[in-house]
């Protein structure tokens, strides 16, 4: 299993979020540390952060990553969409800054018996905690050939979604990664250009079981609600449906209007929140992508909370 975590737009980060002595963090993917650590860093002396997991080992990497800060660092074993709740339970409130880096880890992709990836073979469980119900075996023998080629389709954009969907029908039930991983290689015929033919629909699966979309439209307006004015939100994606999601929340807390386009007037009196400090995207140097290939599809956005 790999130890070790390499942080994405480590540095990018860092400087989005504007991070300064004495502030107050929060990083809603706290992983094997690596952000946290380096907003630690960052924010000596007087820093704070909470650090939000909803995996317990990721939980315990990050305790050992982050155990020279002391009680400056409170790590939380909880899914991010109950981060309100949580921070204002400890009076942590108003925030200078929040992170998301969003997805799984190399840890997690690495360990065995969690199911994440069709190198080991291990149950589908998927389940970033052991709390949740639902499971990748649950999902891939239970529901119909349409549900799973929609899922496949939108989770995974699988243009093959269709022929997958219908040999994991065929091939039901299925137990396991190297099942699913060779009825998917069959369906689309074998390798296919670097990257394994599973790999976007185990990428589906995982979005499916941890619900992904939906964890993240309920937090990032409650981040937006922890932060006080000038403090900065950044959210690195890595899937075009979440930063679609991501850009879609910003630009509209940014307007001054949501009307619909063809309403002549202005009804809706809507106040922005927030300022977009970056336009477009942030995406990791060539040189980051070269040391960490993993990084490639990286997308950071930031926004700067408005009075
Ligand atoms: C890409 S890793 C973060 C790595 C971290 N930034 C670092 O530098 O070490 C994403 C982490 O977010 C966690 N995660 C994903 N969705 C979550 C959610 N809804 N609630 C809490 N944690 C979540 C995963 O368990 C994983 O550990």
């Amino acid at each position: 299993m790999e130890l070790y975590h390499q942080s994405v737009l480590l540095e990018e980060a860092i400087q989005a979020l504007q991070v300064q002595p004495g502030g107050r963090y929060i990083d809603c993917t706290v992983g094997a540390g690596g952000h946290s650590s380096a907003i630690m860093e960052s924010s000596d002396p007087g820093g704070q952060l909470i650090g939000f997991d909803a995996d317990p080992q990721s939980i315990l990497a990050a305790q050992f990553a982050l155990k020279k800060y002391g009680r400056s660092v409170l790590l939380v074993n909880e899914n991010f969409n109950c981060i309100e709740e949580v921070c204002t339970y400890y009076n942590f409130r108003p925030v200078h800054g929040v992170m998301f880096d969003l997805g799984m880890s190399s840890l997690q992709l690495s360990s065995h018996g969690r199911g994440f990836s069709f190198q080991h073979d291990a149950p589908l469980d998927m389940r970033f905690s052991p709390d949740q119900e639902l499971t990748a075996a649950q999902i891939i023998n239970d529901l119909s050939e349409s549900e799973l080629a929609t899922l496949i389709w939108n989770y995974g954009e699988e243009r093959k979604s269709r022929k997958i969907a219908k040999r994991i029908i065929e091939n039901r039930p299925l137990r396991t990664t190297k099942e699913l991983a060779r009825v998917v290689s069959k369906a689309v015929n074998g390798e296919r250009g670097k990257i394994h033919p599973a790999t976007k629909t185990f990428q589906a699966l995982r979005m499916a079981v941890n619900r992904e979309i939906d964890n993240l439209r309920t937090a990032l307006e409650q981040a937006v609600n922890l932060l006080g004015f000038g403090g900065r939100l950044a959210v690195i994606s890595f899937h075009s449906l979440e930063d679609r999601q991501v850009k879609e929340f910003m630009v509209r807390e940014s307007k001054s209007c949501i009307c619909p386009p063809e309403t002549p007037v202005c009804t809706c009196k809507h106040t922005p929140r927030l300022r977009l400090v970056s336009k477009g995207v942030i995406k990791p140097t060539a040189e980051e992508i070269s040391i960490n290939p993993r990084s490639r599809s990286a997308k950071m956005r930031v926004v700067e909370r408005i009075q």
